[in-house]
């Protein structure tokens, strides 16, 4: 539990707070006010965010970063952080009476500040009297907030750390201001901090007509702070609270010199009644009129300018006044530590610079939309891209002809499936029926891909297309081939054979044929097959050998250059044809076990030789 404060202080160097709503840059700002007024602790405890679940925030405290406590619950915030005695509270107006009751409700909390606009006024007037019956305080709502200068700020109140180094928010002067505008919050601590030695503290208590603590509440405790000199009072036309204070003097009860002003004598101008910008704003009466409250200030002794540009004066003249009676007590400045500017902020202005830890060449997503090598997604669709013409862009970034494009859908069309007892499906099948969900049954599946099984593309392409270039006979190849006790990628089929053609390498033979300019490493494969299928009549061209070397035909017909073939060639590109497309079937094998609720699958005991040897004993065997 919080330390017992006075009743006249809400806010000191110990005061922590909940944050209702996952307003990062407010709380930020709190922890760059704490830094630079070396606080211990950071003034945010925790931080209740509704929709998210619990976790941690990481924020920044000077050049280090901290973790702030992160609550989908306000109660168990509360129950975890029992020194918070301030709530924070930046739920909608929607929300903001039932979150608001749960804090007053709340033995830890003391003082709730509402952000929110628009809270209904019946709802603001049963907060509004709960609290008061609590000895509790709200602050709000439709406030800024409230900040005690050098220990404690409520959210976004005084904005920019700029402003609050200029302002020396970072210490305690000797003068207090309550104001309803947010708006002038800020120019209050800036007239204040050049007319005197500085704001103690500042409140806004909001521009609702139903404010949860009024000027009279904040006057009160000020009065009773021994190290406030004077106050400052920002009120405006519309409502009477300025009244409530003007009573207190009166009875004696507030002897502080007051300097009071307030804002909208401008409506006598109109020639009916104005509502300004707050839901207050508005004179309902002569009484409420900025110029009678005024006048009742200046017949109660209070120090009133006549005008707004002559606070600044008659605020240092009080103030002035005060020195010279020797009532202000000197200030010993202190070092303000430095805050480093957010990396963001500096980069936007050009101030840093540092090198990326990435490159990319092919597609873009800062602009309005994405784009595939500079064409925006929208004109890939509106132009009629091919799945081809996308995969020319981003495997090859170039533009492919038509026939290239075809082509590359083609062959992803026909490596699609090859039926449940290929490598790939058979794989993903049996991990699909051992429970496992879609990624993983197709990565199972994909990770059989491989030189035997449809990765024998970017392989076929190699070898072809090297014999062929280095002017060697077919002959020579499959001979070489076999010295070298290499099995040629492209070659070979289980079931497939010169007797049981497979009609896909039908298909792509006779596209090609039809539609490349040229042919010329297809050629030498089919030369090649000649000679193979001699030996066994399996020994075809198979479905990767022919998409690798038709790979490479089209190719060289689009004018890549030898070493950017290698360097496709060897970047996998070619398998990554069978990679995509045989994805499809997988998939579609994966979905069909689902669908099908097939129950996890064991291979049976009469389909495995079981052939086990003993051990062999290596060395001394221990017990
Ligand atoms: N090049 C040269 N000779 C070969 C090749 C080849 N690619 N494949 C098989 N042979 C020879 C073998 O050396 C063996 O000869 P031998 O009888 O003198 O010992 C004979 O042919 C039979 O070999 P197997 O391995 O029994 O043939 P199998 O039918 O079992 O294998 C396979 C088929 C795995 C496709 C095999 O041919 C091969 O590895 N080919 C190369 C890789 C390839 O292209 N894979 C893609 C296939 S298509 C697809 O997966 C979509
Ligand atoms: C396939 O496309 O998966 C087949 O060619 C492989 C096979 O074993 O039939």
């Amino acid at each position: 539990m919080a330390k017992p404060k006075p009743d006249y202080i809400l806010f000191d160097k110990n005061t922590q707070a909940i944050v209702y709503g996952y307003q990062t840059r407010a709380v930020q700002r709190m922890l760059d006010f704490d830094y630079i007024c070396r606080r211990e602790t950071p003034s945010v405890a925790a931080i209740v965010a509704p929709t998210r679940s619990n976790g941690y925030h990481k924020c920044f405290w000077g050049n280090k970063e901290i973790l702030i406590p992160v609550y989908r619950h306000f109660e168990e915030a509360v129950a975890k952080h029992p020194n918070a005695d301030v709530m924070i509270n930046f739920s909608s107006h929607r929300s903001a009476y039932p979150t608001t009751l749960d804090a007053l409700e709340t033995d830890t909390i003391r003082t709730i500040a509402i952000i929110a606009e628009g809270v209904p006024e019946r709802y603001a007037r049963k907060l509004a009297a709960i609290a008061k019956q609590k000895k509790k305080w709200i602050i709000g709502p439709a406030t800024v907030g409230a900040i005690a200068a050098g220990a404690f700020k409520i959210g976004n109140a005084a904005g920019t750390l700029e402003n609050i180094i200029r302002c020396k928010l970072y210490r305690p002067g000797s003068v207090a201001f309550v104001s309803t505008s947010g708006g002038l919050f800020n120019e209050l601590n800036n007239i204040i901090s050049q007319a005197t030695n500085g704001v103690y503290e500042g409140v806004a208590v909001g521009g609702d007509l139903y404010p949860g603590s009024t000027f009279i509440d904040h006057c009160l405790r000020y009065e009773a702070n021994p190290n406030i000199k004077m106050i400052v009072l920002l009120g405006e036309l519309g409502g009477t609270d300025e009244y409530a204070v003007i009573e207190a003097i009166k009875a004696g009860k507030i002897t502080k010199p007051i300097v009071a002003w307030c804002i909208g004598t401008c409506a006598k101008l109109f020639a009916s009644e104005v509502q300004f910008g707050h839901a207050k704003a508005r004179a309902r009466g002569d009484l409420e009129t900025a110029d009678a409250k005024n006048n009742a200030f200046r017949e109660a002794g209070v120090i009133v300018p006549n005008s707004f540009d002559e606070l600044r004066r008659v605020i240092r003249e009080t103030f002035e006044d005060l020195k010279a009676k020797g009532q202000i007590p000197e200030i010993v400045e202190p070092e303000v530590p430095p805050v480093p500017e957010d990396f963001a902020v500096a980069q936007a202005k050009g101030k840093v610079r540092r090198p990326t830890n990435f490159i990319c060449t092919i597609s873009d997503d800062r602009g309005e939309e994405a784009t595939y090598v500079n064409v925006p997604i929208s004109e890939v669709v509106e132009k009629g891209y091919s799945l081809g013409d996308v995969i020319g862009l981003l495997w090859l970034k170039c533009r492919l002809p038509k026939w290239a494009s075809e082509f590359i859908e083609m062959c992803l069309k026909i490596v699609a499936d090859h039926g449940p007892c290929v490598s790939g499906a058979h794989n993903a099948i049996v991990t699909a029926r051992a429970g496992k969900d879609l990624v993983s049954s197709l990565v199972s599946g994909l990770l059989t891909i491989g030189p035997r099984f449809g990765g024998a593309i970017d392989g076929a392409a190699y070898y072809f297309r090297k014999f062929c270039n280095e002017g060697k006979t077919p002959r020579q190849m499959v001979d070489e081939m076999k010295a070298a006790g290499i099995l040629i990628p492209g070659i070979g089929h289980r079931i497939k054979s010169v007797t049981n053609p497979d009609k896909r390498v039908e298909l792509l033979k006779n596209y090609a044929k039809n539609n490349f300019p040229q042919t010329k490493y297809l050629d030498y494969a089919l030369k090649v097959e000649k000679i193979t299928t001699t030996k066994r009549g399996n020994l075809i061209l198979n479905v990767d050998g022919c998409i690798g070397v038709l790979f490479v035909d089209m190719l060289n017909s689009c004018g890549f250059k030898a070493e950017e073939i290698d360097e496709i060639i060897e970047a996998g590109t070619l398998n990554a044809i069978f990679v995509l497309g045989r994805s499809i079937g997988i998939i579609g094998h994966i979905l069909d076990q689902k669908r099908l609720k097939t129950p996890l699958y064991r291979h049976p005991w009469d389909d495995i030789l079981y052939a086990i040897e003993p051990a062999r004993n290596i060395g001394e065997q221990g017990k």
